[in-house]
């Protein structure tokens, strides 16, 4: 499938945080916190990154279907492409800069670290801070060659019907699934209440890591990292006739991420040097010395 698509097919977004800058303007973050962050936030291209951003999920909505995440995971999960020490892989990732950010300072280590030190902050386990940590290091897919639509955009179920509730549903009628009578009924091939580890989600970042840390972090970090995308699901709770009692009780550790996720940007970035003894530490206690990419 990849070599059909076009350059602007694959990066459709000048850059892929984009995605995550949209997030904001869904889901502002709540008033007390506001006048406080608000300057923080970019907005230097609010009208043109609708257009991009949109154009993105059209994407994104079209070509998930329920056998491009087959293809992927029997792609991927393989874990053969690369072979890291964790630090290298995060200067890898960290060669995902954009180019197109008048704020240089935000590189994806400072979104990292951002996100980890609010969590730290507010006295969390470490396993909390070390999932913060490490929860966007699957974004490695895009420096792989994938779309920028298969590595980040909010994620949702495949094989069922798609909820009106995920951000611009009109999209899917592109989507073979949607006329393919096995996925396009409520609980296409899933039943009621079948937890979500039946449910094949959309392939990305989310997932990617968390097949790669699986064996490693508590169930309520691996719950974070593999749905911190799954925004139909923690925002909109469009899918409950999918989850399990169990489900539910984790997605309460899920909604505890979100915030920081998203509004644990500030003004003056953390000091990644200063900072790295104690993440060498953490990420020792709990992750293999190198990971497999
Ligand atoms: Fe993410
Ligand atoms: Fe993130």
């Amino acid at each position: 499938m990849k070599t059909q698509l076009s350059e602007s097919e694959i990066a459709p977004l000048q850059s892929i945080e984009d995605w995550e800058d949209d997030l904001l303007t869904r889901y502002p973050e709540p008033k007390d916190k506001q006048a406080k962050a608000k300057d923080d936030y970019r907005n230097y291209h609010d009208s043109e990154r609708v257009d991009t951003v949109r154009e993105f999920y059209k994407l994104n909505h079209t070509y998930q279907t329920y056998d491009f995440v087959r293809e992927k995971e029997s792609e991927f999960l393989k874990f053969e492409k690369k072979e890291m020490p964790f630090w290298d892989a995060v200067n890898f990732l960290n060669t995902l800069i954009d180019d197109s950010d008048p704020d240089t300072n935000l590189d994806q280590l400072q979104h990292l670290l951002q996100t980890s030190e609010a969590i730290r902050a507010d006295g969390h386990p470490d396993w909390f801070v070390l999932t913060g940590f490490i929860h966007d290091l699957g974004k490695v897919l895009c420096l792989f060659g994938e779309p920028q639509w298969a590595v980040v955009g909010d994620t949702f179920p495949v094989g069922c019907q798609h909820s009106d509730r995920i951000v611009y549903p009109e999209f899917f009628d592109q989507n073979p699934d949607s006329k393919d009578e096995r996925y396009n009924t409520k609980y296409g091939v899933y039943s009621h209440q079948c937890g979500l580890n039946q449910v094949k989600m959309s392939w990305g970042h989310d997932e990617y890591l968390y097949q790669m840390v699986k064996d490693y972090m508590p169930e309520p970090a691996l719950y974070m990292i593999r749905y911190h995308s799954f925004y139909a699901q923690h925002r909109e709770n469009a899918y409950d006739h999918l989850l399990s009692d169990h489900d539910r009780e984790m997605f309460k550790w899920v909604d505890k991420f979100n915030p920081y996720d998203l509004y644990s940007k500030v003004p003056v970035p953390p000091d990644s040097k200063a900072l790295r003894p104690y993440y060498e530490d953490l990420v020792a206690k709990y992750l293999p010395a190198t990971l497999k990419f």
